[in-house]
């Protein structure tokens, strides 16, 4: 998915001939995932129509302050546009808008809602080489990017005049990379990886029996999305779950056996910032797998078992700066077995799913924790969806990377 997925992006087009490519425009946002609305200037709808803006955002298209039709008059809200919007992208904008956008001038809705906006602006400039290379826009779109507005600089090529240089709008795969990229750049977690444990292990008794656990992997794949939107790269080792996570920047590795999730997160803890240990990792296996199926005309049957290896205090035992984060799941005296499991592990922070509390836990969509962190302050949660409680974790791991 890519960083727009889920955005609200509203698109301002004002009137340039590159203003028909904003149907693409509009397009890649949708296929990016974001939600898009339009505002014109009313000029604008000679280079391309509303109804074409309209059909690929799926929203009405607005140019006017009031929508006139026979029956009434709509008062089209700048303000409650303004604040929808999660980015504004202005593209094509004219010499003429970035000079009103410049000077705080506001004689149009697509001007009025700029004005309004708390999001951080995009602009695009398009014209002709000689307004481009004006020292008057020169100084606008200075004046623009001093104030935060970010410049999507044109690009160079044939203009509508015949002339040759810059000044061509830049192209709409062009102004979404520019746009994904910078956005990327400001998560918090860029540069990060994130190795994540998730879901049940199956240990193996016979080529079709196994021991296992109830374990669904949705918390654990509802950590990788958190971390992977905050800009992370994640490695998710996940034994067998349904679940399944489409963001470019998680790296599956899915694994069976508590010893193959063990070699699966020693091969690539080296190169994680943050470990989070999620799994419910089997604690016995089979102490002999039975390579043929294993014949039911016996009057008693006994697996011998032995212990698995303790992935998590494994790599407690040798991590480096690694910020290490385990889950406890206690029936008594939960707080003080979990602040002696953190010790024991060597971990930053553990959380704790308590059984004691309905409607949470194992397979459910919710979870209530408490989280304790290495100074043993104590945080106890509410009951909450999982993607919500794998924020929580995640702004409690950012607290301590920023102490
Ligand atoms: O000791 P306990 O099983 O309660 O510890 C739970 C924590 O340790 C969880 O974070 C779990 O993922 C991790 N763990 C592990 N390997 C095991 C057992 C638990 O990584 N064999």
């Amino acid at each position: 998915m890519s960083v727009l997925g889920g955005k609200k992006i509203l698109l301002g087009v004002t009137a340039g001939i590159a203003a028909y490519k904003t149907s693409y425009l509009v397009r890649n946002f949708i296929k990016a995932g974001a939600e898009v609305k339009v505002v014109m200037t009313p000029a604008a709808k000679d280079f391309v129509t509303p109804l074409t803006l309209s059909t690929l955002s799926k929203n009405p298209v607005h140019s006017e302050f009031y929508s006139k039709s026979e029956e009434n008059e709509l008062w089209n809200n700048h303000v409650d546009l303004a604040l929808w919007a999660d980015l504004m992208v202005i593209a094509p904008v004219t010499a003429n808008t970035m000079a009103k956008m410049s000077e705080g001038i506001c004689d149009n809705l697509l001007l009025a809602t700029y004005l309004s906006a708390k999001s951080t602006v995009y602009f695009a400039p398009a014209m002709d080489l000689d307004m481009y290379q004006h020292q008057t826009t020169a100084k606008n779109i200075k004046a623009l990017t001093d104030r935060g507005d970010v410049f999507i600089p044109p690009a160079f090529g044939e203009l509508a005049s015949g002339l040759e240089g810059e000044g061509r709008m830049a192209e709409p795969e062009a102004i979404l990379n520019f746009i994904e990229n910078h956005l990327a750049d400001q998560l918090p977690l860029r540069n990060k990886t994130v190795l994540l444990t998730a879901g049940p292990t199956y240990e193996a008794i016979d080529p079709v029996r196994f021991i296992g656990n109830h374990s669904s992997g949705k918390m654990g794949f509802a950590l990788a999305r958190e971390a992977a939107s905050l800009g992370a790269r994640v490695i998710l080792i996940s034994g067998p779950s349904h679940q399944s996570v489409n963001h470019s920047g998680v790296k599956r590795v899915d694994v069976m056996s508590a010893d193959e999730m063990y070699a699966a997160t020693h091969q690539h803890i080296e190169a994680a910032h943050i470990a989070i240990f999620c799994a419910a990792v089997s604690d016995f296996k089979p102490k002999i797998v039975s390579s043929q199926k294993i014949k039911k005309e016996v009057a008693q049957m006994h697996i011998e078992l032995e212990p698995t290896k303790d992935i998590l205090a494994s790599v407690g035992a040798i991590k480096k700066d690694q910020f290490l984060v385990g889950f406890a799941l206690e029936t008594e005296n939960e707080i003080d077995n979990a602040k002696e499991k953190m010790k024991r592990k060597n971990l930053d922070l553990i959380v704790l799913n308590s059984l004691n509390d309905k409607g949470a836990g194992f397979r459910s969509d919710n979870n209530k924790i408490t989280m304790i962190d290495k100074n043993n302050v104590v945080k106890i949660g509410d009951l909450k969806s999982k993607p919500e409680v794998a924020a929580d974790i995640f702004n409690e791991i950012m607290k301590s990377f920023e102490a």
